[in-house]
């Protein structure tokens, strides 16, 4: 089984929206239905379990149902307190179908809504060959490490300096075999999936990914987004 968790149980604080920031329209359509539909063209992928903040779990079945109407690929579901437990949610809902063996689940930030059909479909074959994969772009500015307001700590050379982005993928199996190896601690570092496969010094398969799947998290983001859709 292959299947896809579009990620959105978080509310995104710093787009200053007054709503969610899955539901805030780019050009007339909701983030999360834009992403929705480059999924919807990947035909390997079985199911899209959409994550949704508790509160929030009406309207995102209602936007489902208007954009998507009886679309039996897509299920909602609700999102964890992290984007891991998110990602634990998604897995939970594959395991609960009794999907078999070395599935696989492709985990993606609604918010990235020029994500294409390639980076997806890369995303699987990598992480059917290597266990877990991520796309990445190369750092394009000389990254400073400050932990402490004001202050320079580090400066990590940019030439091995990557952003990563999703789709992240990876072996259900393999992801949970690791998670139940993790002490409490490490669980709380959690804060993306391939942190989990570094942990534990497994294999994940880098590729290129786009400049263009930006997340939208910024006031600026809108503007860049909408302006890219109109051309
Ligand atoms: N996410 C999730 N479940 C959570 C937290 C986050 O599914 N408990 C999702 C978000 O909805 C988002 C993606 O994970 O699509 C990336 O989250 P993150 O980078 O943490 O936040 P942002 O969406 O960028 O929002 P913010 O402005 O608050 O940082």
């Amino acid at each position: 089984m292959i299947c896809a968790a579009m990620l959105a149980g978080g509310i995104g604080s710093r787009l200053k929206q007054n709503k969610p920031k899955q539901f805030v329209n780019i050009n007339d359509k909701p983030i999360l239905v834009h992403s929705i539909e480059t999924f919807l063209n990947v035909k390997k992928i079985d199911k899209i379990i959409v994550s949704s903040p508790k509160v929030c779990i009406g309207k995102t079945k209602e936007l489902m149902d208007e954009y998507f109407p009886k679309n039996d690929k897509i299920i909602v579901i609700e999102g964890g307190s992290t984007r891991n437990g998110t990602i634990l949610n998604s897995i939970k809902y594959m395991k609960d179908q009794n999907c078999e063996k070395d599935s696989i689940l492709v985990t993606h930030d609604a918010s990235r809504i020029f994500v294409s059909e390639k980076l997806i479909e890369d995303s699987i074959k990598y992480a059917i060959e290597v266990g877990a994969a991520s796309a990445v772009i190369s750092a394009t500015d000389v990254i400073f490490e400050s932990r402490e307001e004001g202050k320079l700590n580090d400066i990590p050379l940019r030439k091995y300096l990557y952003h990563a982005q999703t789709p992240q993928s990876f072996n259900i199996d393999k992801f949970l075999e690791i998670y139940g190896d993790l002490s409490e601690d490490e669980i709380a570092k959690l804060d993306e999936a391939m942190m989990l496969f570094y942990l534990r010094n497994a294999d994940v398969k880098l590729f290129p990914g786009n400049r263009n799947n930006f997340k939208i998290t910024h006031p600026f983001d809108i503007t860049l987004a909408e302006t890219i859709l109109k051309n």
